[in-house]
């Protein structure tokens, strides 16, 4: 048995902690890039790092943040891993399920589809459209980057002149409106960390101000959720396809709604108020999923 562990960094905390628990384990594993890779076509073999086949090789891919990078970049790791998919290799998560996660207007699409409560949302190029958004939103709205993540570019408007401008200067720069209702929820939100079908570790983060990322300060403080928010959370992966996933929901006043789910999520905050050790539990999940 062999892992494989494909990392932007594999000196990033979460990657040493995949290190050491695969070797607590005794499974011989590999850290790759995408950069080391080469995929062949008409010869053989069809997916290698150096001497590496990694068909005959590995028997199971971790992703773990596949980077930053172009659009031609980043569609060619996901074929990679399409490709290598068909071969019958079992990857953690797998390709379409990263695909759907990314972006966050098809990830709530999906899970209003399968009835998951989400808040109101508006994604549009239209600069009219927006502007009307803006105001069926409540007038106080959160503009997001449609593929972003730890908080990054994400900012709350409620003046409409304000908005008019960042709406103007994101599709100046060719992006896509997404702005969000203003959830009222006193600077702390949950994430949920789900392994497979179950939630096997969360936090309450609570915040300096209403952006409750970890990255920017949010502190970690232990919390075991209602089931319904396990529940929420188990289901929002599996509907996306994820069989590791970080779900954030925040608590409105109607009740729990989901705002996003990562594919790659981190643990280091989580880790300092988990119960279990995260890396094992995922270690012992791909053991687990080989063959499956
Ligand atoms: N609709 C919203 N209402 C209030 N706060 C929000 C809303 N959407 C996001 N936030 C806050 O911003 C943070 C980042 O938003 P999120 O959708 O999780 O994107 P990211 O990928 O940047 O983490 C959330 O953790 C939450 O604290
Ligand atoms: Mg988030």
């Amino acid at each position: 048995m062999k892992i494989g562990v494909v990392t932007r960094n594999q000196e990033a905390w979460c990657s040493t902690q995949l290190r050491q628990a695969l070797e607590k384990n005794s499974i011989s594993h590999v850290f790759l890039g995408f950069r080391d890779l080469v995929a062949r076509v008409g010869m053989k073999p069809e997916v290698a790092l150096k001497e590496t086949n990694l068909m005959t090789d590995l028997n199971t891919l971790i992703i773990r943040p596949i980077g930053r990078g172009s659009l031609e970049e980043i569609i060619y790791r996901m074929d990679v891993l399409h490709k290598l998919q068909r071969l019958g290799m079992t990857i953690i998560n797998p390709p379409l399920s990263i695909e759907r996660s990314v972006d966050k207007y098809h990830t709530l699409a999906l899970f209003e589809e399968r009835g998951l409560p989400v808040p109101q949302t508006i994604a549009t190029e239209n600069l009219e459209e927006a502007k009307q958004g803006f105001h069926d939103l409540g007038g106080d709205v959160v503009i997001k980057p449609l593929f972003g993540s730890r908080g990054i570019g994400s900012a709350r408007v409620s003046d409409p002149d304000v908005a008019e401008r960042l709406f103007r200067a994101i599709l100046f720069h060719h992006g896509v409106l997404y702005l969000q209702r203003f959830i009222s929820h006193g600077d702390s939100d949950i994430r949920a960390f789900v392994i497979g079908s179950k939630v096997v570790a969360a936090m309450r983060r609570v915040a300096p101000n209403w952006k409750t990322n970890v990255s920017l300060g949010a502190r970690p403080v232990a919390l075991n959720p209602p089931e319904e928010m396990k529940r929420l959370a188990v289901e929002a992966a599996e509907i996306l396809g994820c069989k590791i996933a970080g779900v954030d929901m925040l608590e409105s006043h109607d009740g729990p709604v989901i705002i996003e789910l990562n594919s790659q999520p981190g643990w280091r905050g989580l880790q300092t108020v988990a119960a279990v050790n995260i890396a094992e539990e995922i270690v012992k999940f791909a053991i687990s999923e080989v063959g499956n």
